[in-house]
């Protein structure tokens, strides 16, 4: 089988003769696909077969466990000047790296079927969508695709015969040689993660897991499609977007940008407290990871949501702490690297009060609640299909996407950062995304725990200078005729180890907060970070919360504050030939009021 786009046809035949696999397969999102991989993958070992009855058409995967995290220190922006990458982004020169590309590429598909995968972000048909195409050797991905994006003919029909597409190619880099055997779990140490911004082109080698191999999630819809939308006057984040409708009908669409694990999935999908739920609020999921926005026919800010499924963080994620996520993934979902259960099916830290007395952890060894590794990878994920989520908005496939009235900003931080406050202004806005910080989780390799700066949650996503990209955030704010009101979020402030503020549905209360705000109607007074609102302006009922913990949640330490001013000097000299002065008078401000 072939395409009808002849462009197509001749790159992936550029792309066999130098990946040599043994087979090419054109992926075409069937049922009867699906069924065919995941029995092949069944048959060699990559993936285990749920208990059909608990857990219907689902599989567990369990990756080397040197395969388990995006790896930032590996992924590469070459752009054709270093400056264009900035000092945030590994740069290496294109001529450079497409040599060696070459040579890792060379003949590294032997022995394997290479897949075609043409997938498309956004709903088709929309003009802010954008198509790829992903060449695979690894069935682990296709079936990934399948839910996570628009994939298959249908992708091919709306390519048509002289579509653009941008050309992904992955490898887990291990090729088979005559007779040799195959591992459940096939990868390389030597990774490469790389974009050409210019040329809007993925290289991914080595790795299978997640954001490094599933390509049209953080390559294409984040550092590919950043550049884009800069070049186009758009914008490409990491954020979730969410709807939130009153009782009296009235609906607004906000977005929020936390790193990564940090909360958007669990945000995206809340469940308002019991008192909000009978009064007639609800909150409706449009995405939960990433979000792309362009002034649109309202003159409001508008958002789609470029995936169609989740790849969420499985740690932590239970039928408390997330309903909407544990029926998304009932059935028809992929696992990897969480533990299986003595009846064939899933179970991670937190997902019950209790553990199970006997597990087999991901790392295929037994496992009982004395042991002292964790059954699940801290990064272990679900994937499963948007569309099973109970709180799916009725708009979320919407062509134009949804109106945003409102932009959240939170990191994880113990200290210093108040649960909420309201920039004063767009300009004062950017200031804050700019400043993001949080402590590092496992969603990539390094060090957990310490604080980063990760400007808008995009360090690892920005696909040019990030200094450019604060500048192209100052300037959307002449191209929006209704600005949206930006909001700075924490829910994990600790006192003595423990989290000050439940979080989870009760964050609910915070958003109602931002609801009435942007409706014009929530009161606030002004602090010296922002407008935050006064103890009685939170609605608290049917929550034990009292004003002496109000006050600890929300207390601004100067001391705190300098020593944050102290660590974004960091970043600030970093950039200093691409920072907009601007951001460099909101410092001097903020100094100065504290
Ligand atoms: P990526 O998919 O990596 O981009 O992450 P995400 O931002 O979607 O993170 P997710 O929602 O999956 O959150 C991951 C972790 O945050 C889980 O361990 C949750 O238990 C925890 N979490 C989410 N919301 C809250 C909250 O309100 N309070 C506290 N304390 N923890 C939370
Ligand atoms: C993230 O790390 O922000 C994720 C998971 O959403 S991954 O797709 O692996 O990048
Ligand atoms: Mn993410």
């Amino acid at each position: 089988m072939s395409s009808p786009n002849a462009k197509l046809n001749q790159w992936v035949e550029e792309i066999r003769e130098l990946c040599q696999p043994e087979a090419v397969e054109w992926a075409d999102g069937s049922q009867e696909e699906w069924d065919r991989l995941t029995d092949l993958m069944v048959e060699s070992g990559t993936l285990k077969r749920l208990n059909p009855e608990k857990r219907p058409n689902s599989f567990l995967a369990w990756s080397d466990p040197k395969d388990v995290a995006r790896v930032e220190d590996r992924t590469f922006i070459c752009s054709n000047r270093k400056v264009d990458a900035g000092p945030t982004n590994n740069w290496v020169s294109p001529n450079e790296m497409r040599g060696t590309l070459q040579g890792l590429f060379e003949g590294c598909m032997h022995g394997r079927t290479m897949y075609v995968v043409p997938f498309c972000m956004g709903p088709l048909g929309s003009d802010m969508s954008i198509i790829g195409v992903e060449v695979t050797d690894s069935p682990y991905v296709v079936v990934n695709m399948k839910i996570m994006t628009r994939m298959g003919s249908a992708v091919l029909e709306e390519l048509g015969p002289d579509g653009d597409f941008v050309p992904c190619v992955h490898s887990v880099g291990m090729p088979l040689s005559e007779g040799q055997e195959d591992v459940p779990w096939p990868c390389q140490e030597n990774k490469y993660i790389v974009h050409f911004p210019e040329d809007r082109e993925i290289w991914s080698f080595g790795s299978g897991y997640g954001g490094n191999a599933l390509l049209g999630k953080k390559c294409l819809a984040l550092r590919i499609a950043s550049v884009k939308a800069r070049d186009e006057g758009w914008m490409a984040e990491h954020m979730l977007v969410s709807g939130v409708e009153n009782p009296e009908g009235e609906k607004r669409y906000v977005v929020g940008a936390f790193p990564s694990a940090c909360g958007k999935t669990n945000f995206a999908m809340l469940i308002p407290p019991k008192n909000y739920v009978e009064a007639g609020w609800k909150v409706t999921t449009v995405g939960d990871d990433i979000a792309w926005l362009r002034p649109g026919p309202t003159g409001k800010l508008h958002a789609i949501n470029p995936e169609a499924g989740y790849f969420g963080v499985a740690p932590g994620t239970s039928w408390e702490s997330n309903p909407n996520a544990m029926e998304s993934m009932r059935a028809n979902s992929i696992f990897t690297n969480v533990a299986l259960t003595e009846d064939d099916d899933v179970w991670w830290e937190d997902l019950t009060d209790e553990p199970p007395e006997n597990l087999t952890d991901w790392r295929g060894n037994e496992w009982t609640p004395d042991s002292e590794t964790p059954a699940a990878h801290p990064n272990s994920r679900f994937t499963a299909p948007a569309a099973q989520c109970p709180a799916i908005d009725p708009e979320w496939e919407n062509p134009e996407g949804v109106p945003i009235d409102a932009i959240i900003f939170g990191g994880r931080r113990a200290t210093t950062m108040p649960l909420v406050f309201q920039a004063f202004n767009w300009v004062h806005g950017v200031f804050l995304g700019a400043n993001l910080g949080s402590e590092m989780t496992a969603a990539a390799e390094g060090a957990v725990g310490k604080i980063r700066h990760d400007p808008f949650a995009m360090l690892p996503f920005c696909g040019y200078n990030m200094g450019d990209y604060f500048a192209h955030w100052l300037g959307m704010r002449k191209r929006i005729k209704e600005l949206p009101r930006i909001f700075h979020v924490n829910w994990f402030r600790k006192r003595n180890g423990k989290f000050m503020w439940p979080g989870f549905s009760e964050n609910m209360r915070v958003l109602h907060w931002i609801f009435d705000r942007v409706s014009g109607r929530g009161k606030g007074h002004e602090s010296k970070l922002g407008w935050v609102p006064h103890f009685r302006e939170l609605n608290f009922e049917g929550l034990d919360f009292s004003f002496e913990q109000w006050q600890e949640l929300m207390a601004v330490e100067d001391s705190e504050f300098r020593q944050e001013l102290l660590s974004e000097a960091e970043l600030y000299l970093q950039l200093y030939d691409h920072l907009p002065k601007e951001l460099i008078f909101q410092r001097e401000l903020l100094a100065g009021r504290i």
